[in-house]
């Protein structure tokens, strides 16, 4: 059985209606994990810490880690590239964006509004909102984000012999297949570089500063790799398998990394406008770093939304869809949004977001799961 799932624009979400939304509850019962204790503990002191995951994963599917490879130098720095990427002229984050054939790279990304439910057309891409009273709206575009993958391999060139016999070479839709397998698209680090040499106004110090952003990236996905592969042998502690049980699962690095900004508005009367739609993720695990002073994310608890504010030293983890489902629901993949704060609508959100998830190619069958298939809630 292969996981399926309405497939929002890049294929990391899984989406849900926007109706009915209550206010937050404006504190925070996320547990704070010390990842440094499971990684250098007594054996005792790791199945502690892998039970205390077992109970966000039971009960929330949020937690904060702390004392992981991802310090506060490293968070602030690639917070600090997030911030150039997107301060780059239109012009030229147009240069490296996404296309029909390859989702890797810049694009902009449409919110929705209060009480709306934002619709994707599928084959063209095209977006629109339809409120309660099924009225179409245009809608703001308040989110930029750049989409990138393992950088080191060129994984896409298998992937596409893959896809192409699984699903065949003539696809309408570039979301049928092929939705992850193409070469990064970065800003250029050389002036030959993807039809760069058309910007006259590329300098050397440009190039430079680009170089400094692709290593600085990757090095971070690896690191974010690291820690990720880290916490789910936590989790298969915690579940009292191998520490390396989900380990073949994973074995490809074919985990994605989306740089996020949520651009400031103009409009003040939008308190609690969802700048993020509902939704949970696909993936197996998600590492989330956002910046000071804006914060905005909020997660589904106990019928009620909390927010998941900005922690200086810790980062953020949530189990997805497919944790959900190879431990059987003992993990939840745990519905999530953004909104708008009144008082800081006029500050940009920047968030750099790594999915952990399978071998592309990966099938996780019935003989993966633990015990009796539990459908998803
Ligand atoms: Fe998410």
């Amino acid at each position: 059985m292969i996981l399926q799932r309405k497939i929002l624009n890049n294929n990391i979400y899984r989406n849900f209606s926007t109706f009915n939304y209550n206010n937050a509850v404006n504190h925070s019962v996320i547990p704070i994990i010390d990842i440094k204790q499971f990684k250098y503990g007594s054996d005792q002191t790791r199945q502690s810490i892998a039970n205390e995951i077992y109970n966000v994963g039971k009960n929330i599917g949020f937690m904060y880690i702390k004392n992981s490879e991802i310090d506060v130098k490293l968070k602030t720095k690639t917070l600090e590239y997030n911030q150039w990427l997107f301060n780059l002229p239109i012009q030229k984050k147009q240069l490296f964006a996404q296309t029909d054939q390859n989702i890797r790279g810049y694009y902009r990304f449409q919110g929705v509004g209060y009480g709306e439910q934002l619709v994707i057309d599928d084959e063209t891409g095209h977006a629109k909102s339809i409120d309660e009273n099924n009225n179409n709206h245009e809608i703001e575009d308040v989110i930029e984000a750049f989409l990138v993958g393992n950088d080191h391999q060129k994984p896409w060139v298998l992937k596409k012999d893959y896809y192409e016999q699984r699903y065949g070479k003539n696809q309408s839709s570039r979301f049928k297949w092929l939705p992850n397998c193409q070469p990064n698209q970065w800003p250029a680090t050389e002036p030959s570089e993807n039809g760069f040499e058309n910007d006259d106004t590329l300098t050397e110090n440009d190039l430079k500063v680009a170089k400094a952003f692709r290593n600085h990236m990757n090095h971070y996905f690896d690191v974010c790799s690291q820690t990720a592969s880290t916490i789910v042998s936590a989790i298969a502690l915690s579940l009292a398998l191998p520490l390396n049980h989900f380990d073949h699962f994973h074995s490809k690095n074919d985990h994605t990394m989306e740089l996020k900004h949520y651009k400031p508005s103009t409009n003040t009367n939008k308190n609690n406008k969802v700048r993020m739609n509902e939704h949970a993720d696909l993936s197996t695990l998600t590492l989330l770093i956002q910046n000071k002073g804006t914060d905005g994310l909020q997660l589904w608890n106990q019928s009620e939304w909390i927010d998941a504010p900005f922690l200086d030293d810790a980062i953020l983890v949530n189990t997805g869809d497919v944790m959900e489902r190879l431990s059987n629901g003992q993990y939840k993949s745990t519905k999530h949004r953004v909104v708008m704060n009144n008082q800081k609508s006029h500050l940009s959100r920047y968030s750099t977001v790594f999915f952990y998830v399978p071998n592309w190619e990966k099938e996780i069958t019935n003989s993966d799961l633990m015990g009796d298939l539990i459908p998803f809630s």
